[in-house]
């Protein structure tokens, strides 16, 4: 069952951990890449917007790889494809680029192939793809997800984000891995650590579920990561201060960062103009973006 169409699909940047919520919390935002897909004599591959310089172009591009996975789920040989990347999503900066190119591929080559991969299927190869569910899984169904995963299965629980909830991210100039940001990590934790980020993770989902925004400021603090992302993130900390400040909800790194995200009400310019003069006073140079939180993932155009 295949088709001669081009595929045309949108998949939005995403923010995982929200604080607390350790590789088990992520929300949608409307910052979009586009991956548009057709059947084709020989594989082509083209790379437009954040990443054109980099991304690579042959069969080790993420899209194209995701794109096999479908195929072989499916006990399908993998067909010559034509492939172009339109994204906006900035790379290596926590803001989901690479669960975009997961989710945006297997999406893509599902709807090429027939349609015959179910979301739970489709969440399933992209999680194992990406090694954690938290940016994956809001990539591909929108809102904000809790997602677990529990003897190979990933369990989920999609939630509606609050209507007047905002965010501003700070996104550095430089990259910043995510497999260099977790090296960092403690392989242990105490005790009062776990119970630091598990009291606040369940606050957060709670003020996200019930819109009690005042909530969030204490609900976004985390001992887990953060602390031991700081030194990569420089002026990390005093953004986060200076952000709260300036009248932001709750303040955290963006997944595994280096983007800062301010969760905030109607007070986005002035967190946008501190978020940037704080860091520039670390000698980071930044851009800031205001991003809605948004209800639809993955969607096929
Ligand atoms: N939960 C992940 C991390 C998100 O913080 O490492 C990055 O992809």
């Amino acid at each position: 069952m295949q088709n001669n169409q081009q595929i045309v699909v949108k998949v939005p940047a995403t923010t995982a951990n929200l604080g607390p919520g350790f590789d088990c919390l992520g929300m949608a935002l409307n910052l979009y890449n586009e991956i548009h897909m057709s059947l084709a004599p020989s594989t082509t591959i083209i790379v437009e917007g954040q990443g054109a310089d980099n991304i690579s172009t042959d069969e080790s591009n993420i899209v194209w790889q995701a794109a096999r996975r479908v195929y072989e789920k499916l006990a399908l040989p993998m067909p010559q494809i034509s492939l172009k990347l339109v994204n906006q999503i900035p790379t290596s900066r926590g803001l989901g680029s690479s669960a975009a190119a997961i989710v945006g591929g297997l999406v893509a080559a599902n709807q090429l192939a027939g349609n015959q991969l179910s979301q739970e299927e489709l969440l399933a190869l992209a999680t194992e793809m990406e090694g954690h569910p938290d940016n994956v899984a809001p990539a591909l169904l929108g809102g904000i997800v809790i997602s677990v995963v529990a003897e190979g299965k990933v369990h989920y629980l999609r939630l509606e984000p609050p209507e007047d909830l905002s965010t501003v991210v700070a996104i550095p100039d430089f990259e910043l891995s995510t497999r260099a940001a977790r090296e960092v990590l403690p392989q242990l934790v105490s005790l009062q650590e776990a119970i630091f980020n598990l009291s606040r993770t369940a606050l957060m989902v709670g003020a996200l579920c019930q819109k009690r925004l005042d909530l969030l400021t204490v609900a976004a603090q985390d001992v887990l990561h953060q602390p031991y992302r700081a030194p990569l993130v420089p002026g990390l900390v005093q953004v986060i201060e200076a952000a709260q400040r300036a009248g932001a909800l709750g303040v955290m790194l963006s997944g595994a960062g280096p983007t800062v995200i301010a969760l905030t009400g109607n007070c986005q310019e002035e967190v946008a103009a501190v978020m940037e003069k704080t860091f520039l006073e670390s000698g980071v140079k930044c851009h800031t973006k205001i991003l809605k939180p948004i209800v639809d993932g993955a969607v096929v155009l």
